[in-house]
């Protein structure tokens, strides 16, 4: 038999289809950048879903019921905290899980079961977060479902931290982890230990309680264990890697943020023992300091990278520091005069919507289009304009909140109604414009330079 010629074009068809050849690599690597973001553009769907429907649509009909009857007393408690649970669990955590396995994927080895775990994640956490609004909205079952739904919310969260714990920041592992990974590592424990407390107290009201509403004084800390050991050091972490580039801002100050955290957990750690009256001054304290440590108001030293997205985009995002450090102080004013919850409402919502709904429009709006695969942001007017309802409503509510419930002046009750609809308007835009961008913008992935899951170009 005749031996075949051997030709360049043998060799070479070969040596692309050898394991490690640069082709092979190339392909493979580009294949599961498509699998991270099909499943990013999946968990931020999802918490867009929970953001309009069970969380926005659901608080604005609280709101229209508190102001008609000018009572927060008369309306259901397991409504109010469906609410709750649906913007911060099923909104802001599922960005955040989401966000957190596109950021730091095992590429070389066991992309495949990485995903797999990223997707029964995603499926545990989409699961408990709904169970739970059902379960606190139509009472069916809801002894068995509340438990159910906080033990998958917890597994959930038990893989995600087992895939990305898995993750080191250099190839022997041995290199230091950076500041602002160890303010998200602690907003992680946050997350874990509200997770933690959910769970006992979902069980604690299945067995004991006559409704699925938590008890209100252990709501109260256990809501403050929420915004400030979950939430807010979560918006420092992200704060310190991506500003100092997006905003032009010198490097940030690593000891000061630290020391932030620290006045932070001690807040918290007050508030959880009942002795909150002094841990809103640690709030304030820490919330300073973080603002210092960011150099948030300092005046930028490069040009503000706002290629994609509005020229507004860092005017919001200080503005957002501006709605933390209201909120901080609110909560001391709270502390010394509220008769009525509307000053820890106000509070509470200068910080869920004025600091991190605000934050996570802007820096999503900014983020979210090139994670999934290189998009462009469907609309820049479509982001100001969510952007300024948000805000315009966040103003509203959050003044006519202490006016109203503190009974200062009866007007501000028909405000109230005006300030929901402005912010489920800026809502629902910034959600539509995100679909409108996963959907109608073309993916420009196949053009540019791929490395283990992060884009190499984000300016
Ligand atoms: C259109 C936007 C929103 C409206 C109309 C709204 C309305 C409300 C209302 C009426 C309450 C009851 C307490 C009070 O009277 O202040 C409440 C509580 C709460 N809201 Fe919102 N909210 C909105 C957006 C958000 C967002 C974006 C978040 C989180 C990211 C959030 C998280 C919470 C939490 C955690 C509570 C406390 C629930 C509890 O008592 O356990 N809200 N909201």
């Amino acid at each position: 038999m005749a031996t075949p010629a051997v030709t360049a074009a043998t060799i070479s068809a070969e040596s692309r289809n050898a394991p490690n050849s640069p082709e092979r690599v190339f392909e493979t690597v580009r294949k599961r950048e498509e699998a991270l973001s099909h499943l990013l553009m999946t968990f931020v769907s999802t918490g867009l879903l929970f953001m309009v429907f069970p969380g926005t649509f659901l608080g604005v009909w609280n709101l229209l019921q508190i102001s008609g009857r000018e009572s927060a007393a008369s309306v259901s408690q397991a409504w109010l905290q469906a609410h709750g649970h649906a913007q911060v669990f099923g909104w802001v955590g599922s960005f955040i899980l989401g966000i957190g396995f596109y950021s730091i994927p095992k590429l070389r080895d066991g992309a495949n079961s990485y995903l797999r775990a990223a997707w029964v994640c995603w499926a545990m956490w989409a699961a408990g977060a709904a169970i739970r609004w059902a379960a606190n909205i139509y009472l069916w079952e809801w002894r068995v479902l509340l438990p159910a739904s906080a033990t998958l919310e917890l597994a959930a969260f038990a893989i995600f931290f087992r895939e990305v714990s898995q993750h080191r920041p250099d190839p022997e592992g041995k290199g230091r982890l950076e500041p602002w990974i160890l303010v998200v590592a602690s907003a992680s424990m946050g997350l874990l230990l509200v997770l933690l407390t959910n769970l006992a107290a979902c069980f604690y009201v299945a067995l004991r309680g006559g409704t699925p509403a938590f008890p209100h004084v252990f709501d109260q800390r256990y809501l403050a264990l929420v915004a400030w050991g979950f939430l807010v050091p979560f918006v420092w972490g992200f704060s310190a890697k991506w500003m100092p580039v997006f905003l032009g801002l010198k490097p940030f100050r690593p000891r000061i943020l630290q020391a932030a955290v620290v006045l932070n957990l001690t807040g918290i750690a007050l508030t959880v023992c009942g002795a909150g009256g002094a841990g809103v001054w640690f709030f304030v304290a820490g919330s300073g300091l973080a603002v210092m440590a960011l150099r948030m108001f300092e005046p930028a030293v490069n040009e503000a990278k706002i290629r994609g997205v509005h020229k507004s985009f860092p005017l919001f995002v200080r503005m957002a520091y501006v709605w933390l450090l209201v909120a901080a102080v609110l909560g001391v004013a709270a502390a010394g005069w509220d008769t009525s919850g509307g000053i820890w409402g106000a509070s509470r919502h200068a910080l869920t919507v004025g600091f991190v709904a605000v934050m996570i429009l802007s820096v999503g709006q900014r983020v979210l289009p090139a994670f999934a695969g290189m998009r462009l942001l469907w609309s820049t007017k479509l982001m100001v304009a969510g952007l300024t309802l948000v805000s315009l409503g966040c103003v509203m509510r959050v003044s006519c909140e202490v006016l109203a419930y503190q009974r200062y002046v009866t007007w501000a009750w028909s405000v109230l109604p005006s300030s929901a609809l402005c912010e489920l308007a800026g809502l629902t835009v910034f959600a539509i414009n995100i679909l409108g961008t996963f959907v109608l913008e073309p993916s420009h992935a196949h053009k540019q330079p791929v490395m283990a899951g992060m884009p190499l170009k984000l300016s």
